[in-house]
């Protein structure tokens, strides 16, 4: 018999006990492991559940309990988080956690201590929800040098842009209805702003090169600033506007970069809607594969915590394959400004002599009732600080997205 025992009782870890009490006898018989659920630690009170005796406000009671091996961290945020799930590590106690900010933040300290405590620690909900994705890097895909990552990394902002783009909502209706659904975290500007998923492709970014990238390195745009008229000049062009969480390598540095972007139909990222995310990963051996699934919600999420937890109760020691080092400094990451891009410019008040004595040959688009003084158009590719400078000395510049290229 293995005890785990789940931190918060929130969305994901209220779906983590309801997975876990539907799923039991079957994860008994198919794994091979007998897993009981023996405490849930939260501040508030929760009567009337089949399960309302496995509360406790004391993570002492966890920490000192020595049946349990495996704890479940869904509380999200870094305090208190971090400091339980230290001490869960320190005491030898495997640890799954769905909670990105710790890992982007934590993750380097947290696997070390999980390896100087001969346990785990393990995160595959922290990225993609449902979708495995951080498992077959590390266990499918080994044999392979991992060159670039792709990704729709928020579901919050898939559907919402998914919903601008295909039912005509507002950017606030869409955002109210992905709150509703529960995929938005608590302060949306998270998503909207792409901090949560700068936090995953750091998160993708550490695990395939194999040192610590912290938020703060990462050049992160949301999509906030993003019109009617981009979407319609991205429609109208063969486009759709996707933010991508991406990280490639610039001869011996790396580049991790969140930002909206003109992502053509021809691409499959394209056409993953709603809260759909999906995850292009490129290797020299197995070329490019595309992990595609629910990235938010109750259960997807809690499928990923459960897996983890299942997986953690059949361990022995410490699975190496899933560690990272911490890093001194950033000077590994390549400077965005430098690196060439194609962008999409919206403008008024400028004309096509101007725009091509400027950049040269671009590529114009329209859309249905643009006004007279507006043009649109895509660049040649450029160093990206160069689009930004020679852009300003244009008219008025309304919109600039970078261009997406497998
Ligand atoms: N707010 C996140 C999203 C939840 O929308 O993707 C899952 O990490």
């Amino acid at each position: 018999m293995s005890k785990f025992a789940v931190l918060g009782h929130g969305v994901v870890g209220s779906g983590t006990v309801e997975l876990f009490n539907m799923n039991r006898e079957l994860i008994h018989q198919r794994q091979g492991i007998d897993l009981e659920l023996g405490y849930i630690l939260d501040i508030r009170d929760f009567p009337g559940l089949p399960y309302s005796d496995k509360f406790t406000k004391d993570i002492n009671d966890i920490l000192n309990d020595d049946e349990v091996t495996v704890v479940a961290e869904v509380m999200g945020g870094v305090h208190p988080a971090y400091d339980f799930v230290l001490a869960c590590l320190n005491k030898g106690k495997s640890v799954c956690t769905s909670n990105k900010e710790l890992v982007a933040k934590k993750g380097a300290e947290l696997l070390r201590a999980a390896k100087e405590h001969n346990c785990n620690f393990m995160f595959e909900a922290s990225t993609g929800g449902a979708i495995p994705v951080l498992r077959p890097m590390h266990t499918c895909l080994a044999g392979n040098e991992i060159t670039g990552i792709a990704g729709i990394l928020n579901g919050t902002t898939n559907f919402i842009l998914t919903k601008m783009k295909e039912d005509g909502m507002g950017f606030a209706e869409a955002l109210k209805l992905a709150q509703d659904n529960g995929y938005a975290e608590k302060d949306p500007t998270a998503d909207i702003e792409g901090h949560d998923a700068c936090r995953k492709i750091c998160i993708l970014s550490s695990l395939a090169f194999g040192r610590h990238i912290y938020p703060d390195w990462v050049y992160c745009e949301g999509i906030s600033a993003i019109t009617e008229e981009d979407t319609a000049y991205a429609e109208a062009s063969g486009y759709a506007i996707k933010l991508i969480g991406s990280v490639e390598r610039v001869g011996d540095k790396i580049l991790p970069m969140v930002a909206p972007r003109f992502v053509p139909d021809s691409c499959e990222l394209s056409s993953v809607s709603d809260v759909f995310n999906a995850i292009m990963v490129y290797g020299n051996g197995f070329d490019q594969v595309m992990f595609y699934g629910k990235g938010a919600g109750k259960l997807p999420t809690a499928s990923a915590v459960l897996g983890d937890v299942i997986d953690c109760a059949k361990k022995s020691g410490t699975d190496m394959s899933q560690y990272w080092e911490d890093s001194a400094d950033n000077s590994f990451i390549a400077d965005y400004a430098a690196h060439p891009v194609r962008k999409y410019i919206r403008t008024t008040g400028s004309d096509k002599s101007a725009i091509e004595a400027k950049f040269g040959k671009v590529d114009y688009l329209s859309r249905p009732d643009a006004p007279a003084d507006e043009l649109a158009f895509i660049t040649p590719a450029l160093p990206d600080g160069d689009i930004d400078r020679i852009s300003a000395e244009l008219g008025t510049v309304k919109s600039s997205i970078r261009v997406y290229e497998a």
